[in-house]
This record gives C-alpha cells, sequence and structure tokens, in this order.
C-alpha cells in the first residue's frame, strides 16, 4: 500500500464546544500555525459556528466542516439540518455516524447510509465515522462489525461517490477516554477497512480512499499513528480545541 495514493487529512470535531467568540479565536489562532500544512486541515464545528468559523477561515488553507446532517431535504424535521443548507452557507465537509451520534442520538447504520447518501448528493465531503465498542473488541468481533458498519454506510455509494469519503475509525473505547488505540491496532482495523472497501469497489479505488484514526489521538502519540501505513490522518476531539496542540499533528501528518 502507497501512501503517496491518498491524501492525509487531519479533522478536529469540536463537539459542542466554543461559543461563537470563542470560535473565532481559536480560528485565528490556528491559521498561522497550519498555514504551511502538506495535509489536508478540517475543522468541524457546532452548527451555529458554521457562519463565523467559515469568516474567520477565508482564504486560508482550513476547512470548515459539520458534525452532523439530515438525510431528507427539507421538510417537518424538527431540529435538523439538511445537506443542502450547509452547502449554501459554503460548508464543505460532514462528520457522519459519529459514535455520540449512534450511542445517545439513535443513528443506526441504516440511518447513516441514509445521510451519508443525502450528503454526497448535495455534494459535501464526508467524514464516515465507524468503530467497535469494548465488549465487541473482547467478544473478538471488531473486524466483523466495522466491516459490517463500512458495507452499510456505503451501500448505494458509487465509485466516484467514494472520492469525497473519509472513513476515520474510531474505537469507542478510546474516545475522551485517554486510551488510545496502540499504533498496531489502529493500523490492523485501517488496513481491514481499505480491504473491505476494496471488496466492495476495487483495488484503485481502496488505496485513493483516505483512512483516519479517532479516539485520543493527540499531539505526543499523533507521529506514532500516522507513521502506521494504512493510517492516512485523525479525527481529533479534545486535542483539536487547543491550537498549538491541534497544529503539532496536523504538522506530524504533514511529514
Ligand atoms: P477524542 O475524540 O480525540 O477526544 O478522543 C475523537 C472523536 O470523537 O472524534
Amino acid at each position: 500500500m502507497n501512501k503517496n495514493l491518498r491524501a492525509a487529512v487531519i479533522a478536529g470535531n469540536w463537539k459542542m464546544n466554543k461559543t461563537r467568540p470563542e470560535a473565532k479565536a481559536l480560528v485565528e489562532e490556528l491559521k498561522p500555525l497550519v498555514k504551511d500544512a502538506a495535509c489536508g486541515v478540517v475543522v468541524c464545528v457546532p452548527f451555529t459556528n458554521l457562519e463565523t468559523v467559515l469568516e474567520a477561515a477565508k482564504g486560508s488553507n482550513i476547512k470548515v466542516g459539520a458534525q452532523n446532517c439530515h438525510f431528507e431535504k427539507s421538510g417537518a424535521f424538527t431540529g435538523e439540518i439538511s445537506a443542502d443548507m450547509l452547502v449554501e452557507m459554503g460548508v464543505e465537509y460532514v462528520v457522519i455516524g459519529h459514535s455520540e451520534r449512534r450511542q445517545y442520538f439513535g443513528e443506526t447504520d441504516v440511518t447513516v447510509n441514509k445521510r451519508v447518501k443525502a450528503a454526497l448528493a448535495a455534494g459535501l465531503n464526508v467524514i464516515l465515522c465507524v468503530g467497535e465498542m469494548l465488549e465487541d473488541r473482547e467478544l473478538g468481533i471488531t473486524d466483523e462489525l466495522v466491516a459490517m458498519q463500512t458495507k452499510i454506510a456505503l451501500n448505494g455509494v458509487s465509485k466516484d461517490e467514494l472520492k469525497k469519503v473519509i472513513i476515520a475509525y474510531e474505537p469507542v473505547w478510546a474516545i475522551g477516554t485517554g486510551k488510545t488505540a496502540t499504533a498496531e491496532q489502529a493500523n490492523e482495523v485501517c488496513a481491514m477497512i481499505r480491504s473491505t472497501v476494496a471488496k466492495l469497489y476495487d483495488k484503485a479505488a481502496a488505496d485513493a480512499l483516505t483512512i483516519q484514526y479517532g479516539g485520543s489521538m493527540n499531539a505526543k502519540n499523533a507521529d506514532e499513528l500516522l507513521a502506521q501505513p494504512d493510517v492516512d490522518g485523525g479525527l481529533i476531539g479534545g486535542a483539536s480545541l487547543k491550537a498549538p496542540d491541534f497544529s503539532i499533528i496536523v504538522n506530524a501528518a504533514s511529514k
């Protein structure tokens, strides 16, 4: 597998953090720190911060993403945001199927698939999250489970559309816990995802796919994780809220 065949992308997932003034300040601090990055840099921010962050990031290499979108185009879906609404604002990325959405907000593989398809149809780049719970790992079903999540999420996604998909492998037990998967564990599952995608599409499509690791990636462990042959970037929660930490990870991915 050749890492040169695909782009490295570091994405921050701010989750439910930052008011608009705080968001603006964070992006302003980040801009000079990541301006020479040789990888993609994305910040996925709360809906209420999108306009502020789009404005602050204008003219920089920082791309802006949302953390979810609904699968219908419009209508009676109180509290939801459509993919078209995001595109109209200038948003380029969206996180779909984050484990917190699956755990706390009833997202299923089927609704994740619907959201992926809606986001792609609207022209967004998708960061699709998959990953096992601790019980799954202990039962030895990580590979089956993550392969199944990947297959269902990509059902009906064309090879051409796949070019706008990044898959983020996030073991749920490593998210926000300070427990990072070892570099070998991360690489093993990322490689398994790539071979699943190769079977669904073909080797060229799989080789071109950016696969991120996420789950307590930070300024200290990023180097080792990103050096793995099948880890092409990171989806960063906690450490994306501090510009110096996030920029160290971006620079690690730029090597
Ligand atoms: P964490 O979150 O880096 O805080 O573990 C990662 C994520 O949930 O995307």
